[in-house]
């Protein structure tokens, strides 16, 4: 009898925020201070393979990402989420010990300072369960996502997504409670979201830094979390209701928060550029024009601008054009799936 082929492959899309997640209460369980909100997206995936070694071997991990060797703190990422799946207790001791090959492509457009570890880390747990022989819920592979990035247990569901933050009195409990779950929506509620790529510059500082800064230092985080779980419970009963404007509005609120936050951490975090400021006049212009738009911004310079899928072609034919009359690069997105595994 051969044995059968450990292996799986798997596809996740990014997805952005449209309540904010910033800042853990555990950084080991990667427990969030609050419950976030976001909309999955049709572009910007990942596929991973994960094919294990035959039984014996080193137990050796290794990873590539489009084409290139994954080498130092990228790599050592990669590995310890495969410890965590293959030390659990319900994998069947053949398959406990054994090495794998880890394949990542993404789709994210080359330079357009996306690249997301959301779409990656959501992946990476599908394929990695799967070859390992666990048949999770989606709960359990939102849990799981959740290990390698935060943002990550979102995207193992399609269109609007909530990530509960979880029993917040102890990480045993919160662990267990910490998931991701779609969000039921209107269903005449037609989104869509511009993404305007600005020029990154120097690299900035990664998110898991920047929020445990933020955390220790900034004093409007108390005031972060408390509101921020008002504006989950107020962008659920706008999705339901189908109300775009209140979408709008709780998503660019949540997002200038996050930001004026981390501003004031001591040193401050600034990922705002002058050229993000520009997109947020061209946006608040599109609004005075009657065009509903409303942006968000992560931890990257770049402006993602959400509206009616039927104002998608005004929205970004006027966010193209830039205030010095310079064109600027926008792409489109629409609503997106959750995560898909094969196995073999
Ligand atoms: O999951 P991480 O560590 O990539 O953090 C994501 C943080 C933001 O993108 C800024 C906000 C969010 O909720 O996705």
């Amino acid at each position: 009898m051969t044995a059968p082929l450990a292996a799986a492959t798997a596809t996740a899309h990014a997805n952005i925020a449209l309540v904010k997640y910033w800042g853990k209460r555990d950084a080991d369980l990667m427990l969030p201070a609050t419950s976030s909100l976001s909309l999955t997206l049709s572009t910007f995936d990942t596929t991973t393979r994960v094919e294990l070694a035959p039984a014996g071997g080193s137990g050796e991990v290794t990873a590539t990402l489009d084409g290139a060797p994954l080498t130092g703190p990228a790599l050592a990422k990669v590995q310890r989420f495969v410890d965590l799946v293959r030390t659990r207790d319900d994998v069947e001791g053949d398959l406990a010990g054994r090495g794998a090959r880890v394949t990542s492509v993404n789709t994210v457009p080359t330079g357009a300072g996306l690249a997301s570890s959301a779409s990656g880390f959501a992946a990476l747990a599908g394929a990695t369960a799967a070859a390992y022989g666990l048949d999770l819920a989606p709960r359990d592979l939102s849990r799981l996502a959740r290990r390698g990035s935060g943002s990550a247990s979102r995207s193992v569901h399609g269109g609007f997504v909530v990530w509960h933050a979880g029993d917040l009195a102890d990480p045993v409990r919160g662990d267990l409670t910490s998931f991701a779950e779609p969000v039921p929506a209107a269903a005449d509620l037609d989104v869509a979201m511009a993404v305007v790529v600005l020029d990154a510059g120097p690299k900035s500082i990664g998110s898991r830094e920047a929020m445990a800064r933020t955390v220790a230092t900034s004093p409007y985080f108390p005031a972060w979390v408390e509101h921020t779980e008002v504006d989950v419970a107020q962008a659920r009963d706008a999705i339901a209701a189908g109300d775009l404007a209140q979408l709008g509005e709780i998503a660019e609120a949540s997002a200038m928060r996050m930001h004026a936050t981390m501003l004031a951490a001591r040193p401050a975090v600034r990922y705002l550029a002058p050229a993000s400021l520009g997109v947020l006049d061209a946006v608040a212009g599109l609004r005075a024009s009657g065009t509903g738009a409303w942006a968000t911004m992560d931890a990257g310079p770049n402006v993602k601008v959400l509206c009616a899928r039927v104002d998608l072609d005004a929205v970004v034919a006027a966010l193209e054009v830039g205030g010095d009359g310079g064109r600027r690069r926008v792409l489109r997105a629409l609503p997106g799936p959750g995560l898909a595994v094969t196995r073999g």
